[in-house]
């Protein structure tokens, strides 16, 4: 399905930013990954983007994974969407009692003899708890399922705690605020993720953050341990009226946090 179709469908419902899922689009028909996985669909809006690009590509298959619990509230749920679009053969639905962990557990035990895990994956797409101890363990469980060559994608880069607890939340997706501490409320979990296990694992390169919202990286010895960061030109618009409304400055990526 062509990008104008598939964005007429699914335009307005949350959650992925247009940009991001434009992105990820042409990313697919770029390099017409196999096996896709994605961890946290919500209304199933960015599973529709993947899967109107394979089926754009002709071949690949993307799984997806939420909590079973979240399906309360996930209306439209991920179904509807891929009814309305037709778009069914190229999406597998899984929903986990308690976290896509588990389910990363039960894809490593079907793949693993003799000691060794054979991947599945050719792009990983974390765009779920936004929690260091849940995402940094599903880091590395989709690290033993993913392929050489593969590429993992991070969403929602620098989200805080903190932003949720402003507008009044006291939990996110089932997880207390309760008893956190001012850094884990305050510093971006998946920043964190990003820069401390991420970037410097042997395995990964190519590293490249955009618009200061979602990070790549590639699962490869061969590419350049580098990071690009890259502002579209309407994000620096928005950026700089936001800079200017509230006379505060941006914090960049991987800028220090005050001790
Ligand atoms: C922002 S939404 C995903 C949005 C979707 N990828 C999109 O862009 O349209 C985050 C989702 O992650 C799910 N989630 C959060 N923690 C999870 C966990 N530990 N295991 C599975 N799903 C989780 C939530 O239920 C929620 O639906």
């Amino acid at each position: 399905m062509d990008w104008h179709s598939i964005h007429q469908h699914v335009e307005g419902i949350p959650y992925i930013l247009p940009e991001l899922a434009r992105d990820i689009y042409d990313f697919i028909l770029k390099y017409k990954p196999r096996q896709c996985l994605e961890l946290g669909f919500g209304h199933g809006a960015s599973s529709c983007y993947i899967a109107a690009a394979l089926e754009e590509v002709g071949h690949g298959h993307l799984t997806t994974v939420d909590l079973l619990p979240a399906k309360e509230w996930q209306d439209p749920a991920i179904e509807d969407l891929l009814d309305r679009t037709g778009l069914q053969p190229w999406v597998t639905v899984v929903r986990e009692p308690t976290s896509y962990n588990w389910f990363l557990k039960r894809q490593i035990a079907a793949q693993t003899r003799d000691n060794s895990c054979r991947p599945v994956y050719d792009f990983c797409f974390l765009d779920g708890a936004k929690n260091w101890t849940i995402d940094s363990t599903a880091f590395f469980l989709m690290d033993k399922l993913l392929k050489p060559e593969g590429w993992i994608l991070f969403d929602d880069l620098q989200w805080t705690y903190a932003s949720k607890l402003k507008e009044g939340k006291k939990k996110t997706d089932g997880i207390s605020m309760h008893a956190m501490g001012p850094d884990e409320l305050e510093q971006p979990h998946i920043e964190l993720i990003f820069q401390l296990l991420v970037m410097p694992h042997p395995d990964y390169a190519n590293f490249h953050i955009k618009d200061n919202w979602w990070a790549w990286a590639q699962k490869t010895r061969q590419g350049a341990k580098e990071l690009t960061i890259t502002l579209s030109p309407s994000y620096k618009a928005r950026l700089a009226a936001w800079e200017t409304r509230t006379g505060q400055r941006h914090r960049a990526p991987f800028e220090a946090f005050p001790d």
